[in-house]
This record gives structure tokens, C-alpha cells and sequence, in this order.
């Protein structure tokens, strides 16, 4: 579509905009949100987790934030995290945690965001239930595997996510050989410098560093909803004799429904990203931005308010 190009610019402004963020909070769910959003309380989250589950699908729980510049948003945020883990303890769902670091003060000071994070881990080891640390824009790589690095050493139950767009990737994969990985292409706008423009490129270099961490041995989450890669694995695995328990398919809640479900049937293991909370708008215009016939969605949401 000759229109991709300015409409997906014209969402990832949107979800840039503080004031819309902001005042979206007040809104409630809108245009269509509630499709890739499970809701505004833990309660909501929860009962759609349990459903997933009844469905054969595991899911991974991400309370929603944007722009948090104050030390008590991040720790208000850090009792967010906390209460899905008890939750998820309570209900006992097969679901764990995925965080954002600047959800939880990166922003504000490396090492505050490092003791909400050491908090949020120790309640999970207690629990037993996985948190994996979402990967955000470039300029917070280092910071992110300087933080994961530091966690592991007290609990093994926590990853990252390693984009394959950047340059860096299969370094990374390599030297975080044995670390649960979520591999994806990557969701931000980042120079040449740092990352590959090219579609087919990165592609490629996707393919090329799941091959890595799964003939390394490591679990793998391969966290995509483009069905020639997912293909592309399969075979691979099957080929290689990489067993179905090394590895997960994982998509965000809300997208290809049908194919989770042909997954399921052919048993693989596929986990939905379930996100949650009052802060929606920059995550919904992100998804807007990624797949403008998303937008359909959106338009009839609007029209139907
Ligand atoms: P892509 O968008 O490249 O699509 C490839 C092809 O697949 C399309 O051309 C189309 O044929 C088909 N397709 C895709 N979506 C479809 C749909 N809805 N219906 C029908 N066909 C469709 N990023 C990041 O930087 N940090 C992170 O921590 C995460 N975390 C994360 C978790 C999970 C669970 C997922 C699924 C994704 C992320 N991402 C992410 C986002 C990721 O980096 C990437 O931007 C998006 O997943 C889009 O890339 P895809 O691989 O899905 O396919």
C-alpha cells in the first residue's frame, strides 16, 4: 500500500504524543483498542488469561506505561508488577510477566530501576513464575542487558529480548547462549547506524539468529505473526530434531487467531503477550503503525462510539 509509509509515521507520532497518552487514561478503551488490549484492571486481564489457558494457549502479562519520568510512577508501577505476579500465583494460570525497564525508572536512574526490578524478581523466584524484560529502543540496549545480567545472578528465571534488526543481534544471541531468548525483528525506528533497514535483511537475520540459539541448546520464544518464518522454523526443527519443548511460538493478544489455533492443533506451545491497564493509547498506535489494516479495526470502533 503507497500509503503505508506516511500513515505508519503518522501513528508512531501519535503514540509519541504525551498529551494524547495522557489524556487517554480518561477515555477508556476506544476505536477499537479493546481487541489488542484485555482490558483496564488486573481482574479483566486475569479472566481473559484463564480463558487463553481453557483455550490451550499460555500467555505473558504486561501492564501497560508510558513516559515514566517520576520515581513514584515507577514505583507505582513496580506494585503493578507485583500484584500480577500474586495474582498469577492465586489463579494459578499458566501465565508469566513481561516488563519494561523504563516502565520501572531506567529513565530516571539505573540503579533505582535495577532495585524495583530486584524486587519484582525475588517475589516471581518465590513463585517460580518466568519475567522477561522487553527490549525497548537502542539507546536502552546496554542498559537492559547490563540489568539482565545482574538479575540472573540471582535468579536464572529471567530474559530479554534480542531484535534482529540490529547490527549487534548475533553477537548478543551468542554471548547470551543458555538465556531464555524472545527473538523478534524489532518494533522501533532505529538509523542505519545501529540497525538494518531492509526488510529482506532482516528477515534473514532473524532466521539466522533463532538457527543460532536453537542449535545452541537455549529456549527459544520466537515471537512473530509472520507465517513464512513460522514456517520456516518448523521446519527446521523438525529437520534438526529440536524438540517441541525446546522452543514457543508467541504473538500478541488480539492477532491470528486461526493460525495460534493451527499451531496448538500441530502441538507447539504458542503464549500470548496479554497487555493490560489504563495506559493503552501509545501501545494500540503502535500496532496501528506496525499494520495499517489494523486500522479497519480502529474505524469501526470510532464510528460505533
Ligand atoms: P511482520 O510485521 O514483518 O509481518 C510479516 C508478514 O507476516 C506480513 O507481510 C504478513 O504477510 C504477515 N502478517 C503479519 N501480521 C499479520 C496479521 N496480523 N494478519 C495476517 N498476516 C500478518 N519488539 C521489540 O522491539 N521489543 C520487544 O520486546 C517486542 N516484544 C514482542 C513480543 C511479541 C509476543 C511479539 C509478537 C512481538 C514483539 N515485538 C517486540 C514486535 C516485533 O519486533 C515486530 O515489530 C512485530 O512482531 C512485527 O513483526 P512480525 O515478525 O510479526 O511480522
Amino acid at each position: 500500500m503507497v500509503l503505508d509509509q506516511p500513515l505508519r509515521s503518522f501513528f508512531m507520532q501519535l503514540a509519541k504524543s504525551k498529551p494524547l497518552n495522557k489524556a487517554a487514561k480518561k477515555w477508556g478503551l476506544k476505536f477499537g483498542a479493546r481487541q489488542f488490549v484485555a482490558g483496564q484492571t488486573l481482574e479483566e486481564a486475569m479472566a481473559t488469561v484463564i480463558d487463553l489457558n481453557n483455550k490451550g494457549l499460555v500467555c505473558t502479562l504486561d501492564h501497560l506505561g508510558e513516559f515514566v519520568t517520576e520515581e513514584q510512577e515507577a514505583l507505582d508501577s513496580t506494585e503493578a508488577c507485583l500484584d500480577v505476579l500474586r495474582a498469577i500465583n492465586e489463579t494459578g494460570a499458566d501465565c508469566n510477566l513481561s516488563v519494561k525497564l523504563t516502565q520501572l525508572g531506567l529513565d530516571i536512574d539505573e540503579s533505582f530501576c535495577l532495585k524495583n526490578m530486584k524486587r519484582i524478581v525475588q517475589t516471581a523466584r518465590s513463585f517460580g513464575i518466568f519475567v522477561r524484560i522487553d527490549m525497548e529502543d537502542y539507546a536502552h540496549c546496554e542498559q537492559t542487558l547490563r540489568i539482565l545480567e545482574k538479575l540472573r545472578n540471582e535468579y536464572d528465571g529471567v530474559g530479554t529480548v534480542i531484535q534482529a534488526y540490529l547490527h549487534r543481534a548475533e553477537e548478543d544471541v551468542r554471548s547470551l547462549k543458555g538465556v531464555p531468548l524472545r527473538l523478534v525483528k524489532g518494533a522501533y525506528k532505529e538509523s542505519a547506524e545501529v540497525a538494518l533497514q531492509e526488510k529482506a535483511l532482516i528477515d534473514e537475520n532473524y532466521f539466522n539468529i533463532i538457527r543460532l540459539h536453537l542449535d545452541n541448546g537455549s529456549y527459544t520464544a520466537i515471537a512473530s505473526h509472520d507465517h513464512h518464518i513460522i514456517e520456516k522454523v518448523k521446519t527446521y526443527a523438525a529437520e534438526n530434531r529440536i524438540p517441541k519443548s525446546q522452543f514457543e511460538f508467541q504473538m500478541l493478544y488480539g492477532f491470528r487467531e486461526t493460525l495460534q489455533k493451527e499451531l496448538l492443533e500441530q502441538g507447539y506451545k504458542v503464549r500470548l503477550y496479554v497487555p493490560f491497564g489504563t495506559d493503552w493509547f501509545g501501545y494500540f498506535m503502535r500496532r496501528l503503525a506496525e499494520r495499517p489494516q489494523n486500522i479497519a479495526f480502529a474505524l469501526r470502533g470510532f464510528f460505533s462510539k
